[in-house]
């Protein structure tokens, strides 16, 4: 019998990992150096539901440096007490703030008005930075989160170059912007350049929060740090791979915005890109930014084009009708307050995508995504292959049920694990699963996902956010899908349901239905 004291019996024979105390190497990094951080559109709604409670997560948890400030900007006009008054009440409708976060957040934030289309403004904002960091010793490193509608990008970009803000003489200056960039491959060049004719590539963070979701960055962990994963992580066993995006969320108060890019641009070209990038990436040689960036654009690179003449075969387009979703009434789309009512704007699309590669040549990729599902969900399922031969053909007949690797990214997260058992009792198999529950028995230190966005923003690790050409070349592969629907190719689906019944023939009973 094992003696569990003795260190290599406990280790070989109990399978009790010698893994050093968990504190020891799960830690966040911490910014040592001081940084200055300006919001601009820091009056709106990203700014106060998302990017103040993460900042005031970083700070409580220990992980800002001890010279730091957060300069907000925007159109209002407001003084530094009627800003900090508007933050505080943000963070109370978002979670609530520790009294002693607040005392340490409070004398470190300030406010400044800027007018994005004027020079003069970002002049002023370059002197009143330049006066903060004398006074509280910031050094020269500037962050510049852009907050704001992507139309103010081009204004607020060229104005902060022209005003010398692109600068990194004197420490680094980075620009953070969110999606949507571009609403086409033209579109997302010509942004592309009004950028980069100010800023250089290394000092532009795209952010897609999904990559900064927990599990969204478990799934290169558990590829890449199991050894029992990879060698079937291929056509040879893996049948096909669904990713599934449901939301039972209608477009809400966004028809504006999402009645002019619908589900293909926002959540395909970006979060969807990058779930099945990290399925289907090769190992990097470390995991380092340019490294897994360089394996995703091969991914994107290797996407076999749809000709138009495919179109009808590998992509389902839907719009909900009115319906019950969660238990409640739902407007059909084309009643939510805003859209019009002749739009074409699809809510729904099933894709199937092959990656023209050695490892997943003729393994169709399935991605659905759709709001006024009936549930929220995002899940990745990893269909196995059946076994090749039965040998219990006389007792069970040919048909054994295949396995499936499931990674729930949210809401339960969990990774789980279906294969065949027998039945205690009679000669029979039963499906049976195994199950890990991401947050079960850990207490460890969290960061919500734009905390962790901040946090590798100021520390400079860009392995989280978009690349450009992994953006274009995103674009290129959802061009002939971008155009309105022909209306005849655009299904009705009841809000509740899990969309139009030609997405079913889409998938042939794969991955959609729970
Ligand atoms: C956003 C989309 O990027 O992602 C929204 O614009 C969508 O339409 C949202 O609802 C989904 O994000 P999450 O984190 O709730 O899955």
């Amino acid at each position: 019998m094992a003696d569990a004291q003795d260190p290599a019996l406990a280790e070989v024979v109990l399978g009790r990992p010698k893994n050093p105390a968990p504190d020891a190497t799960c830690r966040f990094d911490q910014v040592e150096e001081p940084v200055t951080i300006v919001i601009f559109g820091v009056t709106g709604d990203l700014a106060g539901r998302m990017l103040l409670p993460a900042l005031a997560a970083l700070y409580a948890g220990g992980n800002m440096p001890e010279n730091f400030a957060i300069v907000g900007a925007s159109r209002t006009d407001l003084n530094d007490d009627t800003f900090r008054e508007r933050m505080r009440a943000a963070l109370e409708a978002f979670g609530g703030v520790e009294p002693k976060t607040w005392e340490g957040l409070a004398p470190r934030m300030s406010y400044i008005r800027v007018h994005y289309d004027d020079p003069a403004s970002f002049t002023a904002l370059g002197a009143a930075l330049d006066a903060l960091a004398a006074e509280k010793n910031l050094g020269g490193n500037r962050i510049f989160y852009l907050a704001v509608p992507p139309t103010a990008y081009e204004d607020i970009a060229v104005n902060l170059a022209m005003a010398g803000l692109a600068d990194e003489t004197k420490g680094h200056a980075r620009l953070v912007i969110e999606k949507p960039f571009g609403r086409d491959l033209s579109t997302a060049r010509v942004l592309e350049q009004a950028l980069h004719t100010r800023f250089s590539e290394h000092q532009i963070f795209r952010i897609d929060h999904y990559l900064a979701k927990e599990t969204v960055q478990n799934i290169l962990m558990l590829r890449f740090a199991n050894a029992i994963f990879e060698p079937i992580w291929n056509r040879r066993y893996v049948d096909y791979v669904s990713i599934l995006a449901a939301e039972s969320i209608g477009v809400e108060h966004r028809a504006s915005y999402y009645d002019h890019f619908g589900v293909l641009r926002d959540m395909f070209q970006n979060h969807m890109m990058q779930l099945l990038s990290l399925c289907a990436i090769e190992p990097p040689s470390l995991f380092e930014a340019e490294l897994v960036r360089d394996e995703k654009t091969k991914v994107f690179r290797a996407l076999r084009p749809f000709s138009t003449a495919d179109l009808a075969e590998n992509l389902v387009l839907g719009q909900y009708a009115s319906g019950v979703c969660a238990g409640v009434k739902a407007p059909a789309y084309l009643d939510e307050e805003g859209v019009p009512g002749e739009s074409l704007t699809p809510t729904f699309a099933a894709m199937k995508v092959y990656v023209d590669n050695w490892r997943w040549q003729g393994v169709p990729f399935y991605m659905i995504s759709g709001k006024r599902l009936p549930e929220k969900r995002t899940e990745i399922a990893v269909q196995f292959k059946p076994v090749p031969f039965s040998m219990f053909r006389e007792i069970f007949g040919d048909h054994i049920k295949a396995n499936r690797l499931t990674l729930r990214i949210q809401p339960d997260e969990q990774v789980s694990l279906t294969f065949q058992a027998k039945a205690p009792g009679p000669m029979c198999l039963r499906s049976v699963t195994m199950n890990f529950n991401y947050y079960q028995g850990y207490e460890g230190p969290q960061l919500p996902a734009y905390a962790k966005v901040l946090l590798d923003c100021m520390l400079g690790d860009q392995t989280l956010f978009w690349r450009q050409d992994g953006v274009e070349l995103c674009w290129k592969f959802l061009a002939p899908m971008l155009g309105d629907p022909d209306p005849g190719r655009l299904f009705l689906y009841k809000a509740g349901t899990w969309g139009p019944q030609e997405a079913g023939k889409l998938l042939t009973g794969h991955g959609l239905t729970p």
